[in-house]
């Protein structure tokens, strides 16, 4: 019984691979509509990634009851991007603990994988854990970058975070996901936590950056960041589930009123270019049940992680730096006080004003 269902599925992957392109051309051709072609390859993404991922979670060496933490980078062809953040990862603080380095390579639309990446990925030696490189079998881009990589069992304790290669960590990253999934995740409403300490305003006509008030060193806020985010596990199954179960709707679109990312993503669905936005399916799911990310609030806008890229789907050129130079400082100096975190973090709107509604 179970056999036979594995044959099944393995046929159906094998026909999915060898029809793909032909599918590809015929909804272009006839249907004309990337976005629903975009939806279809989707809809296979998530079958086939449920089966691969649970194959993968199979080895002995990376089963979640052994798993303390694992870092999921995402990257498709910035090499040297990726060399800079493994750099950063490697000087970070683990407190020997068991840690997992999943390096996720996607595939171009035509199924290449960058041979420069590879090999950064493959040559890198990390000194804390077990390192895993991952060719995608075939291209997925952000959203199966972000969607396929963390399925945790529904009784893994392990603590994930997703890093796209722009990015350069703080030594203390893991020591602050600890405190806060620690602190935090039995609180419903808290969907994960964010890295980065600094953020624009979502909400139209909002200007300048969050601040939430002194001597907040955290606060929640209803747009995901994701200059790394570590997601609170029950929530990220729950809007994995909610995802596949919309992508069946043509008719759903995910917009939330009077935020900035809604326009954004109305402009990508007029130029057929929505498959680079996968935060919007997050943001509105948040919004749709009142849940909310955590983001650090230090001085100076220090954060866990800073971003290398030039302006971005998710943050406007206020925040460009030509690539050259990161986003912002990185926490690289660990007070006491740093742990003591309130029960119940403040709340900011997306204008960025205390939101005390319940
Ligand atoms: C991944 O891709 C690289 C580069 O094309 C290749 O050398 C390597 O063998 C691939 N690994 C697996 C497991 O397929
Ligand atoms: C989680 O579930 C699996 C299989 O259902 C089991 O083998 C494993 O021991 C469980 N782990 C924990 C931490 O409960």
């Amino acid at each position: 019984m179970r056999n036979s269902s594995i044959q099944v599925l393995m046929l159906l992957t094998i026909f999915f691979f060898m029809f793909l392109p032909l599918y590809d051309t015929f909804f272009n051709h006839f249907v004309g509509e990337p976005e629903e072609t975009w939806r279809r390859t989707m809809l296979q993404q998530q079958v086939l990634y449920s089966y691969t991922a649970q194959q993968s979670y199979r080895k002995p060496h990376i089963q979640d009851e052994s798993v303390d933490l694992r870092i999921i980078v995402i990257v498709f062809n910035r090499a040297d991007s990726l060399l800079r953040l493994l750099g950063s990862l490697n000087v970070a603080f683990y407190f020997g603990e068991r840690v997992v380095l999943d390096i996720w390579i996607d595939r171009s639309k035509d199924g290449q994988i960058d041979e420069n990446t590879y090999s950064i990925a493959s040559e890198f030696q990390f000194k804390h854990g077990v390192k895993i490189v991952h060719n995608h079998t075939f291209h997925v881009g952000i959203y199966g970058q972000w969607l396929n990589t963390w399925t945790p069992k529904s009784n893994s304790s392990e603590i994930a975070v997703i890093l796209e290669d722009d990015l350069t960590v703080s030594p203390y990253f893991y020591k602050w996901l600890k405190i806060v999934h620690k602190k935090y995740d039995k609180l419903v409403e808290v969907n994960g936590y964010s890295l980065q300490g600094i953020s624009i305003k979502h909400g139209i006509g909002s200007e300048g950056f969050l601040e939430a008030p002194v001597g907040n060193l955290v606060f929640l806020y209803p747009v995901i960041g994701t200059w790394g985010f570590s997601p609170n596990r029950r929530n990220w199954v729950k809007f994995r589930d909610w995802f596949e179960v919309m992508l069946h709707d043509d008719k759903f679109q995910p917009l939330v009123p009077n935020i900035l990312p809604t326009s954004w993503y109305q402009t990508f669905i007029q130029t057929g270019k929505t498959e680079g936005m996968w935060s919007m399916w997050h943001i509105y799911h948040a919004w749709k049940t009142r849940e909310f990310t955590l983001y650090p609030n230090f001085a100076g806008h220090l954060g866990f992680t800073v971003n290398w890229k030039e302006s971005g789907l998710h943050y406007g050129p206020g925040l460009a730096r030509g690539g050259k130079n990161p986003s912002y400082n990185l926490l690289t100096r660990w007070r006491l006080g740093y742990e003591n975190l309130p029960d119940y973090p403040i709340r900011l709107d997306v204008y960025g004003n205390i939101d005390t509604e319940d």
